[in-house]
């Protein structure tokens, strides 16, 4: 699939926003797709290279210093720019500024994996051009970002020149009014060492506090045109190389410029191992460098397959995401996914729930090797989140800070960050999802226990009996515009599942023989055990007589409510117009809380209950946060209310391709883009996978033709075409599975057909 956009008007909002929307990422490395030869200057730009989990740790000043305040962040870093490009016909420079675009295009190949730049351009003086620009971060070769640049002269005969810049000297964006971008800039990474080989540049540098090191190695190949020449040169934080490619007219002269990035993290030598991985990529070449990348990019498509017939816009919009899906994701267990993935540096590159309620659903069902590198990241930071914990006064247990890369909370307001306990309660979610749709017993006895006990044993010391119910108190739910509350439902009934859990896998690791070595290393006794059962079948779980729905924590029905209906379209998002204490004080909510405990612990209410919240939580959510209304969509299917959960649904899947919040400069929301797969797969296709096994309830909105997708289910692949009239469910390979259609169970051998069956309710 392919999706281009004309962009003739060089309109500077749009540009900024395309530089997100074209970025090219592995999960290793994610590079911004600015214009090589660069904006004329006053244009904003974000220009900008990551990597994933490469950070340095900045001052986080906090007025008011009470102990236990996080004094420092980690914030992801830009890093050398190898994107420059500079062109010139004979001694006119390439500037679509001047002269007159004849045709301009860009367009990503979500099947071949690169970016490319059509432009037809006139120069001032005349000279026609026509010049396509690949960009490629290799799924293969983590380290590589290729640029391919071809010039093919229209109506003229003269000499190219090429300016290919390497800059070490690079800094983060910073924007002092947006809480969720960093405030300050600083030179964090600082180049060391700049050295040439013949047509090749290398830079080292460090960072300033964290004491990570990156290498860069830029090399270039001439692949088309007549005699040539190709010079590298180096200063003291940067370097370039100098191209000359004689040009016929009607004929191309291009070449090749390979980037590769190493870091200390993952290379324990990065000087050489950039210089190793830059040489294999120039003796690879590109036609093979683009096979590798479709041939990685067949088997994705293949796992992850998802059309939906009667609305191309949609269509393109659910493909999007779950490629960025998977340019964002870490592809080892050193790095998870930033709430932006590795298109821009809104929320600093950081780490939050947002992987594990959002992202490894998706994973899960497609790609399972990813959902277990990020599960096994957690695992990684284990240690720091025990230390967290007891940094905020816990004798036990493992509390992950709200927002990291290393480990260490990097929240610097803990009302909304901090207290959001339910984040471990969220992980413990992930570790059991991770176990359902893979049956990794293995996992669980290598990480995934421990992790689960100690989450346990944080519920318990965080909780508190009273009047013979279990409560936990201060915390803050997901809805971050009602902070530090007592009995937050959502919270509380993650505390409930993690305990369930703990003793759950106590007791399976014991009738393997598999605990004792792991229950020896970190103490865990059978009182413990006994513990976790009491406090879970005693957990608190507000609920409203009078109203008969779940309020979101003990005060909150007790609040004035906000009269959204009243409130100027300009005062949103909430967060940047009022202060947060006023906020708090209504009951007005960011994105869904309770409405997302109904989709997630679903089970421990009616339907009735369930649909009482999800029309009153409707009244006062803002959706301000783009985590919001894929939830909304889910539970609407799910109460059948049709019209609901296609809005709802409409609105998340968009949300990037068309920029609905107003910030995808800043980059892409890859928790909607999870949140939009799982509206139509947990939503549309009714899925659920619980310990009892796989069910669906299908649906399709009147005016889609049909919706097929496939997900991956305990070693089976599985297809699933829902239409008007019918359900399709195909196993495509792999051992039979038991399922439950409608409620109905049915043995899936080959292939099921099924009528559709719903209707609105009365
Ligand atoms: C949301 C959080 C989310 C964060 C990062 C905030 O706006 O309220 O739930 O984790 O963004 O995506």
């Amino acid at each position: 699939m392919k999706y281009s956009i004309n962009y003739l008007s060089l309109n500077n909002k749009d540009l900024v926003v395309n530089e997100t929307i074209f970025h090219n990422a592995n999960g290793y490395i994610g590079i911004r797709n600015n214009f090589e030869e660069a904006y004329p200057s006053g244009y904003n730009t974000v220009r900008g290279s990551y990597i994933n989990a490469f950070y340095d740790f900045a001052e986080m000043k906090q007025a008011e210093n009470f102990y236990g305040l996080a004094n420092e962040k980690q914030t992801m870093l830009n890093v050398a720019d190898t994107q420059g490009v500079k062109l010139f016909l004979g001694d006119e420079q390439f500037n679509l500024w001047k002269g007159s675009i004849i045709s301009a295009k860009r367009t990503l190949d979500m099947d071949c994996g690169f970016t490319e730049r059509y432009i037809v351009w006139r120069s001032p003086m005349g000279k026609e051009v026509e010049i396509i620009i690949r960009r490629l971060t290799s799924f293969v070769r983590l380290p590589l970002f290729l640029i391919d640049y071809s010039v093919k002269a229209l109506n003229f005969s003269d000499n190219l020149y090429f300016v290919s810049v390497h800059l070490g000297a690079v800094m983060n964006h910073a924007n002092p009014d947006d809480p969720r971008l960093a405030a300050e800039s600083a030179r964090y990474i600082i180049p060391g060492k700049v050295h040439v080989e013949e047509t090749a540049s290398f830079i080292t540098s460090s960072t300033s506090k964290s004491g990570l090191k990156l290498c860069t190695g830029v090399d270039h190949v001439i692949m088309s045109g007549g005699h040539f020449e190709c010079n590298s040169f180096a200063e003291k934080e940067s370097a370039w190389t100098e191209i000359k490619i004689g040009i016929k007219e009607g004929e191309k002269a291009g070449f090749c410029k390979y980037s590769v990035f190493t870091d200390s993290l993952r290379y324990a030598d990065c000087e050489k191992s950039a210089s190793e991985e830059l040489a294999k990529a120039v003796a690879t070449g590109p036609l093979e460098i683009y096979r590798e990348q479709k041939e990685y990019l067949d088997k994705f498509w293949d796992n992850a397959f998802l059309k939906i017939e009667g609305n191309e816009r949609l269509n393109m919009a659910l493909n999007y995401n779950m490629y960025q899906l998977l340019q964002s994701a870490g592809k080892e267990s050193k790095s998870s996914v930033g709430a932006k993935g590795l298109s821009g540096e809104g929320y600093e590159g950081h780490y939050f729930w947002d992987t594990e309620m959002y992202i490894e659903p998706f994973f899960n069902l497609t790609v399972p090797e990813i959902s277990k590198n990020l599960v096994s990241f957690r695992y990684s930071i284990l240690d720091e989140a025990r230390k967290n914990a007891r940094l905020l006064g816990h004798k036990q247990g493992a509390l992950f800070s709200w927002r990291t890369i290393m480990g260490k909370e990097s929240s610097g307001f803990f009302p909304a960050g901090s207290a959001q306990y339910h984040i471990s309660g969220d992980i413990a979610w992930s570790i059991v999802s991770y176990y359902f749709a893979s049956g990794d017993y293995g996992f669980i006895v290598e990480k995934g226990a421990e992790m689960i006990f100690e989450i346990a044993r944080l519920w318990i010391d965080a909780g508190t009996w009273y009047k013979g119910q279990f409560c936990i108190h201060c915390v803050t739910g997901p809805d971050e515009y009602t902070c530090m509350v007592n009995n937050n439902y959502y919270t509380n009934l993650s505390a409930k599942f993690s305990l369930y859990w703990a003793v759950r896998f106590y007791s399976l690791l014991k009738d393997s023989g598999d605990i004792e070595a792991l229950a020896e290393r970190i103490k865990l006794c059978p009182e413990e055990l006994e513990e976790f059962s009491r406090a879970e079948k005693a957990v608190y779980l507000p609920y409203d007589e009078n109203q008969k729905l779940n309020p979101q924590d003990d005060s909150f029905l007790s609040k004035k409510k906000w009269d959204l209906s009243a409130t100027p379209k300009e005062k949103f998002p909430l967060l940047l117009h009022y202060h947060p204490l006023h906020l708090y004080r209504y009951q007005v909510c960011k994105q869904a809380d309770t409405v997302l405990a109904h989709f997630i612990f679903e089970d421990a209410q009616s339907e009735e209950t369930i649909r009482n919240s999800f029309l009153y939580y409707e009244g006062i959510t803002t959706h301000d946060s783009s985590l919001s209304a894929c939830i909304f969509s889910i539970v609407a299917s799910k109460l059948k209310l049709y019209e609901k959960a296609y809005k709802y649904f409409g609105n998340s899947a968009m949300l990037d391709l068309y920029d609905l919040h107003n910030n995808t400069k800043d980059g892409i929301h890859t928790a909607n883009m999870g949140g939009a797969w799982m509206a139509i797969v947990y939503g549309f296709a009714g899925l659920r996978i619980k310990e009892d096994g796989i069910s669906l309830a299908p649906w399709i909105p009147q005016k889609w033709e049909s919706l097929c997708f496939r997900i991956n289910y305990r070693g089976s692949r599985i297809q699933l075409k829902i239409e008007k009239s019918r359900v399709t469910i195909v196993l495509l390979n792999g051992a039979e599975k038991e399922i439950k259609v409608y409620g109905k169970p049915y043995t899936l051998k080959d292939r099921l057909e099924i009528p559709v069956n719903y209707s609105e309710p009365a």
